[in-house]
This record gives structure tokens, C-alpha cells and sequence, in this order.
């Protein structure tokens, strides 16, 4: 069996910078492009800090054709700052963090009040705004909690384009339903997984990523949504490489990196649920539709021989760690 994709898009990918992104950015060049977060250290607040990334990325990408969906980290602008913003080529949109929610998160927003004037000015510019929807609270009901602040978003802004960042619970999705303006990003592994794959057994850290994966009818919704061609649910690997002596250690950080097969384990998971006609949206085609992407024409064949993981992807002094490290999955990419 074979899929071939077109101009597959990563809505949410953490390519990191330095010797880090040099290894990282080569292992998405299967995507036709990417939404690039901006929590680097200092995170990219300015649109100079942003097109000089955007720079480092391309460079980091060598031969391949691949669009750069920057975004900024979100501070409260100026009406000047955003009309200058919104004119930058390759300028996807701002992230917003609540303060200290995640990794190098800090200077994120701590108080919802104080982001209102520059989302009002966002809505009538029709600039994106991409949200990790978390509270403070207990972990495993941080994003449930959060919901409020996502409706209330959606009823003070019906105009914004407001996307949910990696959602993993079934009460995300049905807050999704309830707002046209609203769309949002699912993981591979929230897909997949549920708290008892990172911690039921021998904890694995690898698996650890915020927000901390689910309970198994969350996971079970999300799959559902995707298998479905929910239209506003889009492919969001949030791959986020951390070294591996800051994942195998005490105080693991957090996050899942998954870039390398995301679209191998995809073909395979929706081949497995009869619904691969379901991928080209999922992968592309909603995002394309709700923000009006046009990225470079790539096509991407998918063909059901395994692919072999390796235990870890190593080069310029990096070593990182990816999800089913030196397990084999039943797709692979079918190369020319
Ligand atoms: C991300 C990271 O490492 O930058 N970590 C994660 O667990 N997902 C940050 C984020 O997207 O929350
Ligand atoms: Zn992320």
C-alpha cells in the first residue's frame, strides 16, 4: 500500500538553534513547511530576532525547499510594531504562553488582562494567535481548566483566528465545536498514548511532554476527531528535541521528539483505521484552508515497508533521543 501526500505541513515544530537546529532542521525536510515556535533562550520577541532565525533555518535546511511559518513569542505590541509585523515575509502569527507554563516560558503572559489591547488590534488585523492552553493547576486538569480562558477568548474575539495548541482531551475538542473561530493542533503521541505509557510502568522520560499525556478516552476522542477529517483539527507534531542528558536525568525536561517519523507512524496509524483518505487534510489541507497557506510544492510517498528508528539521531556534538528509539514502525518514507 502507498500514500503520496502533498505539501505535508508541521502546524507546531520546535527546531531549537546552534548546533541543535543543525541536527534537528535536515529531519523535518520530508514537511513542505512548518509553524516554527519561538521559546528559544531569550525567546524571539522582535521581527529582527525572527527573520534572523528564519535565516539560521534556511541555512540549517541546506538543499530543501521548505516554508518558514515564523512566529513571535507574545508580548503585549504597539499598533506601529504589528502593522510592521504583520508586513514581514514568513510571519505566521504570535504564540502565547501563560508565564512559566513550559519550557522557557517565562516571560509569557501571567495576567490574560494585560495581552486584551494587542489581541483587539490582532482580530482587526487578522493575525493569528496560537495559545498552550494551560492553567496552573493540577496537571492532569491544567488544560481542562484552561478552557475557560480559550472561550472567553473565542466570545471577546469572534474575529480571531485562534488555533489550541496540541490539545489532548476530549474536552478541548468539544470546545472546538462550539467556536468557528477556534481551531486547533493534535501531536502524533497524544494520538497515541496515555499517562500509563510515561509513567504506568517504568517511567519514560521520553515520553514526557507538557501537557502530559492523558487518560485513554481523551486519547480515544482525539484519534476519533482525526480519523474523521474533523476540518478544524490540523497535524501539529510539537517535536521538541532536548539533549539526552536533559531527558535521561533528574528533572527530565519536557518534551516528545517525534519529527523524523511523525509521517511514517501517521500513514501507519490511519492505515490501521481504514482512513488513510482522511491524511491529506489532516497533514495539510485544513491548514492550508483555515490561514491560507500556499507552501512549496512537495510531494511526500508513503509506502507500508517498515522504517527502522535509531536509538538516537547524533551529529554536530548532539545527541537526541526520538519516540520508538530502536523500534521499527510499520510505514516508511518511499524515497526516489
Ligand atoms: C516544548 C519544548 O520543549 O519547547 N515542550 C513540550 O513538552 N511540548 C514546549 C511546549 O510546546 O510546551
Ligand atoms: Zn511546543
Amino acid at each position: 500500500m502507498e500514500i503520496t501526500l502533498d505539501s505535508p505541513l508541521d502546524m507546531h515544530l520546535h527546531l531549537r538553534d546552534g548546533d541543535m537546529l543543525k541536527l534537528t532542521a535536515p529531519l523535518s525536510a520530508d514537511f513542505a513547511g512548518a509553524v516554527i515556535m519561538p521559546n528559544l533562550v531569550p525567546p524571539i520577541t522582535t521581527p529582527d530576532k525572527m527573520a534572523a532565525y528564519s535565516g539560521r533555518i534556511r541555512e540549517a535546511m541546506g538543499d530543501s525547499p521548505f516554508t518558514r511559518y515564523m512566529t513571535l513569542f507574545f508580548t503585549p505590541q504597539t499598533e506601529a510594531t504589528l502593522k510592521c509585523i504583520r508586513n514581514t515575509p514568513e510571519f505566521f502569527g504570535f504564540k502565547l504562553y501563560p508565564a512559566g507554563i513550559t519550557t522557557n516560558s517565562e516571560g509569557g503572559i501571567a495576567h490574560m488582562d494585560d495581552a486584551d489591547s494587542t489581541l483587539r488590534m490582532m482580530e482587526e488585523m487578522d493575525i493569528p494567535l496560537l495559545v498552550h492552553g494551560e492553567s496552573h493547576g493540577f496537571v492532569m486538569d491544567r488544560e481542562t481548566e484552561f478552557l475557560a480562558v480559550y472561550r472567553d477568548l473565542a466570545t471577546r474575539y469572534p474575529k480571531l483566528r485562534i488555533s489550541m495548541e496540541h490539545i489532548t482531551t476530549a474536552a478541548a475538542l468539544e470546545l472546538l465545536d462550539e467556536f468557528e473561530n477556534l481551531c486547533a493542533t493534535v501531536t502524533l503521541q497524544h494520538l497515541i498514548i496515555t499517562l500509563d505509557d510515561v509513567a504506568g510502568g517504568a517511567l519514560n522520560p521520553h515520553l514526557f511532554c507538557k501537557p502530559i499525556a492523558k487518560r485513554p478516552g481523551d486519547r480515544d476522542a482525539l484519534l476519533q476527531a482525526a480519523l474523521n477529517g474533523h476540518p478544524r483539527l490540523m497535524f501539529g507534531s510539537d517535536s521538541a528535541p532536548h539533549p539526552l542528558h536533559r531527558k535521561e536525568c533528574c528533572g527530565c525536561a519536557a518534551g516528545v521528539f517525534t519529527a523524523p517519523l511523525a509521517l511514517p507512524r501517521l500513514a501507519a496509524l490511519f492505515a490501521e483505521h481504514h482512513a488513510l483518505g482522511k491524511l491529506q487534510d489532516f497533514v495539510s489541507g485544513n491548514a492550508c484552508r483555515i490561514f491560507g497557506l500556499a507552501p512549496v510544492s512537495k510531494q511526500v510517498t508513503l509506502t507500508d515497508t517498515p522504517m527502522h528508528v535509531p536509538a538516537s539521531y547524533r551529529s554536530f556534538g548532539q545527541q537526541v533521543v526520538p519516540m520508538y528509539a530502536g523500534q521499527d514502525i510499520a510505514w516508511s518514507i518511499k524515497k526516489a
